[in-house]
C-alpha cells in the first residue's frame, strides 16, 4: 500500500482527504471516509450553529471510531458567521485536524494550535501555500485550477501549480482538483505531493448525502460540462453546466452585476431544490473537470480502496516495468 508522511502526520491509513464541501460534508460521508482509512472533514458551515456542529461531531463519533476533521471555510462577508464559536466548538470536541480554506488562516491559528488541533490549509496558489508554511500550518492542500468550488484568479492547473508547490512547500503537501481514481494518486506522488485531496468524486459515492440525480449528473457528464461563474467580480467558482449557471455566466458577461443573479445563485435553491430534491437543473451545485472520468456511484470504502490498491499495482506493474 501507498503510505507517505501525510499518513504519519495526519494519522490515517491512506494518502486520500476528502475535502470540505458545503451541504455534503455531513457525518454520513464523513464516517464512511474516516473508516475506508482515509481523512474526511466535516464541514463547519453546514450546519446553521455552533451548537448544531457539536451535535454533529457527535453524530459522526457514533458512525466511526477513526480520527476525522472539521473543514473552516473563511469567506470575507458582511455579516460573518460566529467563527470564533465555531472554532472553539473545534477545539472542545477534541477534532484532530482542522481544514481552513478561503481565506489567510493566520486568525484562527492561535487558537487551534493552542489546542493541539493539526492545521491543513487548503489554498490555489504557492505563494498562499508558502505563506500559511510561514504561519505554521502542519499541512498544505494545493488546489489547482481543475477544482469544484474556487479555483481563484490565477487559473494555473496541477500538472504545474502541484510541482511548482513542492518547489518550496518541506511540510506534507496534498494535491487537490482534478483527482478521482489510482492514476491521479500515482500522477501526485509524482509531482511532489504527499497525497490527494478529492471533492466532486467524493459526491459521487453512496453514501454521501445528495440526491441520487446528482450523482447520476455527475457519471453522464464529461470534462466539459462545468461553468466558471463570477469570473468578472473576481470571485470564480466551479459549478457544474446547467441552465442555471449558463444563464449566470451570459448575465455577468453582458455586464450584469451580483445583484443581477442573486436569485439564481441563492445557496437555498442549489441546497433545497438540487442537492435534496434532486432536480440537477434547479440551482447551482459545485462540480470539478474530474466528472469526466467518473463512470460509477461506488462506496466510499469501494473508492478508496480501489484508488490504494490501483496506485500500488500501477506503481508496481506498470510504472516499474518501464523502468529498464
Ligand atoms: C459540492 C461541493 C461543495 C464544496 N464546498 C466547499 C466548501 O464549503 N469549502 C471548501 O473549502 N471547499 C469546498 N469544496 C471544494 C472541495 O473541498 C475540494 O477542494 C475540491 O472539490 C477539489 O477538487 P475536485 O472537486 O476536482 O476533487 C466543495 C466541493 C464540492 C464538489
Amino acid at each position: 500500500m501507498v503510505r507517505t508522511r501525510f499518513c504519519d502526520v495526519f494519522g490515517v491509513e491512506h494518502p486520500i482527504v476528502q475535502g470540505g464541501m458545503q451541504w455534503v460534508g455531513k457525518a454520513e460521508l464523513v464516517s464512511a471516509v474516516a473508516n475506508a482509512g482515509a481523512l474526511g472533514f466535516l464541514t463547519a458551515l453546514t450546519q446553521p450553529t455552533p451548537e448544531d456542529l457539536a451535535k454533529e461531531i457527535a453524530r459522526c463519533r457514533e458512525m466511526t471510531d477513526r480520527p476525522f476533521g472539521v473543514n473552516l471555510t473563511i469567506l470575507p462577508s458582511i455579516n460573518p458567521p460566529p467563527y470564533a464559536e465555531y472554532r472553539d466548538v473545534i477545539v472542545e470536541s477534541g477534532i484532530p485536524v482542522v481544514e481552513t480554506a478561503g481565506f489567510n488562516p493566520a486568525e484562527h491559528l492561535p487558537t487551534f494550535q493552542g489546542g493541539g488541533v493539526k492545521v491543513l490549509h487548503k489554498c490555489t496558489s504557492v505563494r498562499h501555500a508558502v505563506k500559511a508554511q510561514e504561519l505554521g500550518v502542519d499541512g498544505i492542500s494545493i488546489d489547482g485550477f481543475e477544482c469544484a468550488g474556487h479555483p481563484g484568479e490565477d487559473d494555473i492547473p496541477g500538472l504545474v501549480l502541484i510541482p511548482a508547490a513542492a518547489d518550496k512547500i518541506t511540510i506534507p503537501m496534498v494535491a487537490s482538483g482534478g483527482f478521482g481514481d489510482a492514476r491521479g494518486l500515482v500522477a501526485a506522488l509524482a509531482l511532489g505531493a504527499d497525497g490527494i485531496n478529492m471533492g466532486t468524486r467524493f459526491v459521487a459515492t453512496r453514501e454521501a448525502p445528495v440526491h441520487e440525480n446528482v450523482k447520476q449528473a455527475m457519471v453522464a457528464n464529461s470534462e466539459r460540462d462545468t461553468e466558471l461563474i463570477f469570473r468578472p467580480l473576481r470571485n470564480t467558482a466551479r459549478v457544474a453546466s446547467n441552465s442555471v449557471s449558463r444563464e449566470v455566466v451570459s448575465v455577468l458577461d453582458d455586464g450584469g452585476q451580483f445583484e443581477d443573479v442573486q436569485e439564481l445563485v441563492a445557496g437555498s435553491r442549489g441546497r433545497t431544490r438540487v442537492l435534496e430534491e434532486g432536480d440537477t437543473d434547479g440551482g447551482i451545485w459545485s462540480a470539478g473537470l474530474v466528472q469526466g472520468l467518473i463512470e460509477d456511484v461506488p462506496t466510499v470504502a469501494e473508492l478508496v480502496s480501489r484508488i490504494a490498491g490501483g496506485a500500488d499495482e500501477l506503481i508496481n506493474d506498470r510504472l516499474a516495468g518501464l523502468v529498464r
